[in-house]
């Protein structure tokens, strides 16, 4: 059995699915279920008694040393966050409470419960901690990606709190020899994704036929990964990564928003085109996000050469697979998008410009 923090979130959920799927055994998966968790994600999993749901706070331990006791968990998987850069902006407070502070408060339990294992399990056992490529901050278009050894700058409230969340993971592992793993992943999309983020959210304004805010020119650069390659690295570092080390995880996708945007209009107008005209006509430039990075860009060279992990999907094949998937959920879409969804849009979207 392995534990799961965030496992009704979008990667998460995606890593749950995919976990059962490939390797057949149980998933604890503990999730507080803020507005970004929901457990219609593993609907499939309804029945199956190798998916054990509770719900709950990672920063609450008292229930996370009892989970621990009870289930015996061989590894975690700790996704549990809040991920989105907007929302730091507007609100930071929860970043640090559940990044930071969740993450302070999962390692202390988790390492009474490590200390406490007979010999076999305490040196089979692994933390893997999620982080992003966001802790390395901003590239210029000409320079290098990022690298495992890429000094970290973090510009966002959020990046600012995993990357405090990394710094005291690679402490428990220095200083109490806590097995971890620490990967670092740039920008996924996929199925399941809450309509917050930029391809989620384009694909349903497109179908509601509202606007496709652009922030600035369009013309920061982001590395896009499909999220099932992201969950397969991630069973590839749990299963054969060096306790103690960080992996970067990339797609060899970068593209500007701008052109996302058209490549999700494009791929709408052939499978559901419009009355008349194309997507493209509600691409609207608004006003930019406040320090916005320029670009992301992650040299996958290490996790590549030591595990022999590199995606399958290119940018066309997973963003095909991604449209399909909410043209054919609409259900999963009108479910969360009603209610707060809509104090968030108005929040960040109302008072921004055309520019
Ligand atoms: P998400 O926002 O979709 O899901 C986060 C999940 O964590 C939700 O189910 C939420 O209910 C749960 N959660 C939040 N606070 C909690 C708490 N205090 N206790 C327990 N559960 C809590 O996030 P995501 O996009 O799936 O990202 C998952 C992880 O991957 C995050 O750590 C994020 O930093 C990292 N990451 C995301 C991306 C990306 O592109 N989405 C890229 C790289 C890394
Ligand atoms: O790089 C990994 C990170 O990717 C993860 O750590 C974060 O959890 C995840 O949210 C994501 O962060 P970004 O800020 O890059 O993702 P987002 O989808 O919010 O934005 C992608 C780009 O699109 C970014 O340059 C901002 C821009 N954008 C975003 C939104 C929501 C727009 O132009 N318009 C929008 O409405």
């Amino acid at each position: 059995m392995i534990m799961v923090t965030g496992g009704a979130g979008f990667i998460g959920a995606n890593f749950i699915l995919d976990w059962i799927a490939a390797e057949g055994t149980a998933v604890l998966n503990l999730d507080k279920l803020t507005y970004a968790g929901n457990l219609g994600n593993l609907a499939s999993l309804t029945n199956d008694s190798r998916h054990i749901f509770v719900r709950g706070d990672i920063n609450d331990r008292p229930l996370v040393g009892r989970l621990l006791a009870e289930h015996k968990p061989r590894a975690i998987v700790h996704f549990a966050a809040e991920s989105h850069v907007d929302r730091s902006i507007h609100g930071p407070d929860e970043f640090i409470q559940t990044n930071l502070l969740g993450t302070f408060n999962l390692l202390e339990e988790v390492r009474s419960y490590w200390n406490g294992l007979a010999q076999e399990a305490h040196s089979a056992f692994r933390f893997l901690h999620i982080s992003t490529d966001e802790v390395y901050g901003s590239l210029n278009a000409d320079d290098a990606p990022f690298r495992e050894d890429t000094p970290y700058a973090p510009n966002s409230p959020y990046s600012a709190s995993k990357a405090g969340s990394d710094h005291l993971v690679r402490a428990y592992h220095h200083t109490y020899e806590l097995p971890t793993l620490t990967t670092h992943c740039s920008n996924n999309y996929g199925p399941y994704q809450f309509p917050e983020k930029l391809i989620a959210l384009v694909v349903h304004n497109a179908l509601a036929g509202k606007a496709l805010p652009v922030y600035g020119k369009g013309l920061n650069v982001r590395d896009w990964l499909y999220v099932g390659d992201h969950c397969s690295s991630l069973r590839s570092v749990l299963a054969r990564g060096r306790a103690g080390e960080t992996y970067n995880i990339g797609g060899n996708n970068e593209l500007t928003n701008i052109e996302v945007v058209r490549m999700i209009c494009g791929e709408l107008d052939r499978l559901r085109p419009r009355a008349s005209g194309t997507y493209a006509d509600l691409i609207s430039f608004v006003t930019d996000r406040p320090g916005h990075d320029l670009r992301y860009a992650i040299d996958a060279t290490k996790i590549n050469r030591e595990l022999g992990w590199r995606p399958q999907e290119t940018f066309a094949t997973g963003l095909a697979k991604t449209v399909r998937w909410y043209l054919d959920h609409a259900e999963w879409v009108r479910d969360v998008t009603s209610g707060a969804y809509r104090n968030w849009v108005e929040q960040n979207y109302l008072s921004r410009g055309n520019t």
